[in-house]
């Protein structure tokens, strides 16, 4: 039941700033609600997961020990969440699929910070036994696709109208995936 990644530790940005990654914890809940009132309205709006909603953060904490779930969040010596990535198992027939999620603080973006939790959670999916992994985003997650096609990521395709952003607003979704080594 626990987590396998004890940590994936400090982790030296561009800009001369470190983080630490390490698995969520039940006691990182506070931490998370406070990462997710930090999120930008932009971001908030199109985000699959609502992090400023308490019932969203219960759930993710209560989560950290599950069997089919990843969870890693990238902190500051200060206890600041900066960014958050989750790798979770498909059930049925995809169970050898895990489903990523990635997000970091807009003063944090482009450091580098993105792509240090991107590998570490493909890696944690790979420990959870996953050999496919894969990503969907709003088609105007531009630098989603772009971290992910890096990380060698290809667009298996696109669903028209296939999401309500916050706003009411329809939007096409693109799926990325990636085979991962076993
Ligand atoms: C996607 C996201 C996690 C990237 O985080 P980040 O810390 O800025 O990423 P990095 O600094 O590691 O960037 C790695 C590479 O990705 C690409 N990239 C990242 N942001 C980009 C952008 N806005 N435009 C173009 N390319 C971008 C670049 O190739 C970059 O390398 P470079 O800076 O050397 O050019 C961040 O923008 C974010 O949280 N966005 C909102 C949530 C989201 O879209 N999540 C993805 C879907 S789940």
């Amino acid at each position: 039941m626990t987590q396998r990644i004890e940590a994936v530790g400090s982790v030296a940005l561009k800009d001369g700033r470190h983080a630490n990654i390490r698995p969520l914890q039940e006691e990182d809940r506070e931490a998370l609600t406070a990462f997710g009132l930090s999120l930008p309205k932009n971001d908030l709006l199109y985000l699959e997961d609502d992090l400023t909603h308490p019932e969203i953060i219960a759930r993710l904490a209560n989560a950290a020990k599950a069997e089919n779930w990843r969870q890693l969040i990238a902190i500051t010596d200060d206890g600041q969440i900066i960014g958050y990535a989750a790798a979770l198992r498909m059930p049925g027939w995809s169970n050898h699929v895990a489903d990523i999620r990635l997000i970091v603080s807009p003063g944090y973006r482009r450091s580098g910070l993105g792509m240090h939790l991107a590998q570490a959670i493909v890696e944690a999916a790979r420990e959870l036994g996953a050999t496919k992994v894969s990503v969907d985003m709003l088609a105007a997650q531009t630098a989603g696709q772009a971290i992910f096609s890096r990380l060698g990521f290809a667009v298996e395709g696109q669903l028209a109208r296939h999401a309500i952003d916050r706003d009411g607003k329809l939007q096409d979704i693109v799926i990325m995936s990636a085979f991962v080594r076993v």
